[in-house]
């Protein structure tokens, strides 16, 4: 579709203005400062990643010193690399998801590049007034000039940016609320949950870390089966929450017991200063106990929060996101109104805890109440209230504006993904084309070429340019359509176009940069099978011969090492039968 091509280009200069300007605020000017957040920061490392990624490791290991000991992080990023500020407007605040979206990123350099090296690169720590995710202040201690985490010798601390990670991604599983699921705090990805921060829960988001642990998990056994490494070293306090050999280090079904072994033994252990102590931890141990704590989450969920539905003589299931502050279950039916998040669906699926048949009744609620006149994916459902101030600000926006109801690019594009991740190509793409097509209609949308914030309830594009969202459209267009991505920084191509994204002679071909070549992947497909149909029956490469071992996906993997013999761009025809 040649629209799509011309307009696909704007999408690809999206994270680049972004980089530049900041977060949407000049064609906008009702909206932001320019600044640009922490969430904001990874995610648009994403699509520089596939972009460029000789030229993000520097800023990603910067990045890691804006991580605080407790597991939060300074949320600005100040003029100076690698420099931050707690926050824009001095409220210091913990958005819950932050330490989630660094591991994505991470993870998603590391399968580009294979540079596994990049884990154990030293790191500082954040350190100011604010302690213990915002529940003591230290105002009095003066944190060292540079905002570095000092040791009670007065040293400044640096630690592997896997220690980072372990950091981020432990505490959080400690972090609950009544219901044992990870506390909202002041918000999470969506900014508008603001007011529940007592009782709040993320549902959401708590997926979302257990499958972070699974993963980091994933690779800790890759670099003990592959380059031997058996232990990694990081600051003695962080034990206090691993699992010892001989017993686990509390009752993980008991919400108090987890809150106290994070706020009245972790922090203080680490609170003001660390002792400066390393222990090796071996990496069988660190494994298994981070697949125990993400499959506990997993199995929390399963048996805590599906929601059953029964609309107009048909029965729909799915997952419950959040709990608000009065330690109530937001989704389901009551009032008169159902309620729905997409948010809670997107990390269910992306994170592997929802089932095939689970996908399927989530994909069936999705159209059956979130899907507006236009083909987009909604936010949320109306949940028909003026207000409401247990959950926040984003329920006082008129349905249909911002984060309550509008067709939200960014939470669509990363339902697209999360389906296309899972195997529901057919139902990935429409989501995405639905985007595509509500931005490409000026006269409703009123935009110029380019994936907007949102769309509102009359379908008028808002907020261009500067969103992340561009950042998911390219990641999950590249790495899933047409299944052009890295894995342990070898090639993997693994196509999920649909017939429509063929042309009519059965052609589809990108292009991109891997292992530092350019790289174009055409796909051959004369009778514009499916995705699901059609397998890889043939490779030829321009010049050298290539030799692709075929998966049990039925996708083509070619080791890096191969493609660094070959010189100059490289282009690679795949016929698809
Ligand atoms: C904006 C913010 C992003 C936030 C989202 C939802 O999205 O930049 O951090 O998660 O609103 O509240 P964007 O304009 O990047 O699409």
């Amino acid at each position: 579709d040649a629209d799509f091509d011309c307009w696909m280009r704007w999408v690809t200069l999206q994270p680049v203005f972004r980089r530049i300007f900041g977060c949407s605020f000049l064609p906008d000017h009702d909206y932001g400062k320019g600044g640009k957040g922490w969430r904001d920061l990874w995610q648009d490392l994403l699509s520089l990643i596939l972009i460029e990624p000789e030229h993000v490791r520097a800023s990603l290991i910067e990045n890691f010193n804006g991580v605080r000991i407790d597991g939060t992080n300074a949320t600005i990023i100040g003029s100076g690399k690698g420099e931050f500020i707690a926050d824009r407007n001095a409220i210091t605040r913990v958005w819950m998801d932050h330490g989630a979206w660094p591991v994505l990123t991470v993870l998603l350099y590391l399968d580009q590049t294979g540079d596994t090296d990049f884990l154990f690169e030293p790191a500082a720590y954040f350190r100011d007034a604010q302690m213990s995710r915002t529940r003591r202040k230290d105002f009095k201690g003066e944190p060292a000039a540079d905002q570095c985490l000092l040791t009670r010798g007065g040293e400044v601390y640096t630690g592997t940016v896997l220690e980072h990670m372990l950091v981020q991604t432990l505490t959080q599983f400690f972090n609950v609320g009544e219901h044992n699921l990870i506390r909202l705090e002041s918000a999470d990805w969506n900014d508008g949950l603001d007011m529940a921060f007592d009782r709040g829960e993320s549902v959401a988001f708590s997926s979302f870390y257990a499958a972070n642990l699974k993963r980091l998990a994933d690779w800790l056994e890759y670099l003990q089966k592959e380059k031997g490494i058996m232990s990694v070293e990081v600051f003695q306090e962080l034990t206090i929450l691993l699992d010892q050999p001989d017993g686990v280090c509390c009752d993980y079904d008991d919400v108090q017991e987890k809150q106290r072994l994070l706020f009245e033994i972790y922090c203080p252990a680490v609170e003001p200063h660390l002792s400066g102590r390393k222990v090796a931890v071996e990496c069988g141990l660190l494994i298994q106990d981070m697949r125990r704590k993400a499959e506990w989450i997993f199995q929390k969920i399963r048996s805590q929060e599906k929601i059953c539905v029964s609309h107009q003589g048909k029965d729909y299931q799915w997952f419950n996101g959040y709990y608000d502050n009065q330690g109530r279950r937001v989704e389901g039916q009551g009032d008169g109104s159902i309620r729905m998040t997409l948010t809670g669906q997107v990390f269910t699926v992306m994170s592997g805890l929802a089932d095939e048949d689970e996908i399927r009744e989530i994909i069936a609620s999705v159209d059956a109440f979130l899907k507006d006149a236009h083909g987009g994916v909604r936010l949320n459902t109306d949940f028909g209230l003026r207000n409401y101030l247990d959950l926040g600000r984003a329920f006082s926006f008129a349905y249909g504006t911002k984060e309550n109801g509008a067709v939200f690019s960014h939470m669509a594009v990363m339902y697209a993904c999360a389906l296309y991740m899972r195997g529901f190509a057919r139902e990935g793409f429409e989501v995405l084309n639905a985007l595509f097509r509500m931005s490409s209609d000026f006269a409703v949308s009123r935009m110029h070429p380019n994936l907007p914030e949102y769309f509102d309830g009359q379908g008028r594009g808002m907020y261009g340019y500067l969103t992340g969202s561009a950042s998911w459209m390219v990641l999950t267009l590249l790495t899933q359509a047409f299944g052009v991505r890295g894995e342990k920084g070898d090639l993997i191509l693994d196509p999920k176009l649909v017939r429509e994204q063929f042309s009519p002679d059965g052609s589809a071909s990108v292009k991109s940069s891997f292992a530092g070549r350019e790289l174009t992947v055409h796909y051959q497909n004369p009778k514009r099978l499916d995705a699901g149909v059609y397998r890889v029956r043939e490779v030829k490469a321009n010049g050298p011969a290539l030799s692709f071992e075929t998966l049990d996906n039925g996708a083509l993997r070619l080791s890096r090492e191969h493609l660094q013999n070959i010189l100059g761009p490289l282009e690679v025809t795949v016929y698809l039968a």
